[in-house]
């Protein structure tokens, strides 16, 4: 039988790649033949992941140019230019600052949008060009179910994500008549991750109540449907935003 979504030859970038969905992410693209470069803050995990995979750990900062200039310099070195970027590092608040709007301070929002959106369209930015020399390339934004609803005490997450899911509109529509490029978003409910020691166990109950399937999602099912949107296969689909969510999101 044909193997489908197989990804040898293709060279991708997974962001905060060193754990929970990320991780998964990149364990998943390796799996189907990419090379890979886990990009992270953290040193000790992105180079776990990476040796764990054959890929290339990137250590530095989504949010620093000079960082991102760098470091897709050693993956151009190493494998050559990015097919695919997956855009996962994210953050969910200042720790302890999942509070009611009224409450926050200008540090909680600049904290959140600059990783969220700033950094993200950044590493858009990096791999863009060679992507649209090439003709060919995918981008699969990780968003959120809060930027679909509007989670309460989650204001700068649920508003950054919001901005991921229209960013990936305008982008996917910037880059007609360029090639095979498609970006795509995913908005998923709670997934099993350490991003939720960041939160209150009231928040993440709160949230938990909201999925029909009565669970956590796995960072495993996350990373099959990157997997697909990743793929050559996933062609004639860009500028959407695909629920993963156990059945929260109606829409
Ligand atoms: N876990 C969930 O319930 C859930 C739900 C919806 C969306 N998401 C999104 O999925 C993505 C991954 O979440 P997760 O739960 O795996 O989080 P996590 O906290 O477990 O992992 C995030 C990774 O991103 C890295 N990172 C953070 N800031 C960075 C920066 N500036 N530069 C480079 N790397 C950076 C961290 O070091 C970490 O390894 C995030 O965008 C998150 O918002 C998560």
């Amino acid at each position: 039988m044909a193997e489908f979504f197989r990804l040898d030859g293709k060279v991708a970038v997974v962001t905060g790649g060193g754990q929970g969905i990320g991780e998964a992410i990149c364990r998943r693209l390796a799996g189907a033949g990419a090379k890979v470069g886990v990009l992270d803050l953290s040193q000790a995990n992105a180079s776990r992941v990476a040796a764990d995979i054959g890929g290339v750990a990137l250590v530095g900062d989504i949010t620093k140019e000079t960082d991102l200039s760098r470091l897709f310099g050693e993956l151009e070195a190493r494998f050559g230019s990015a097919d695919i970027l997956v855009n996962n590092a994210g953050v969910a608040s200042r720790k302890g600052r999942d509070l009611p709007i009224w409450e926050l301070v200008r540090e909680d929002w600049e904290f959140v949008f600059n990783i969220n959106v700033v950094g993200l369209a950044l590493c858009c930015k990096a791999v863009l060009p060679k992507m649209i020399e090439r003709r060919f390339g995918r981008i699969v934004n990780i968003a959120s179910i809060a930027g679909k609803e509007g989670n309460p005490k989650m204001g700068p997450y649920s508003a950054s994500k919001a901005a991921v899911i229209a960013l990936t509109k305008s982008l996917s529509k910037e880059l007609v008549g360029k090639g095979d490029i498609c970006v795509n978003s995913i908005s998923p409910a709670v997934i099993q991750t350490p991003i939720l020691e960041q939160l209150s166990s009231e928040q993440i109950n709160m949230m938990l109540s909201k999925i029909p399937l009565g669970r956590t999602g796995k960072p495993e099912e996350v990373a099959s449907l990157v997997h697909f949107l990743s793929s050559s296969e996933c062609s004639f689909t860009t500028g959407q935003c695909y629920d993963i969510s156990g059945g929260r999101a109606t829409y």
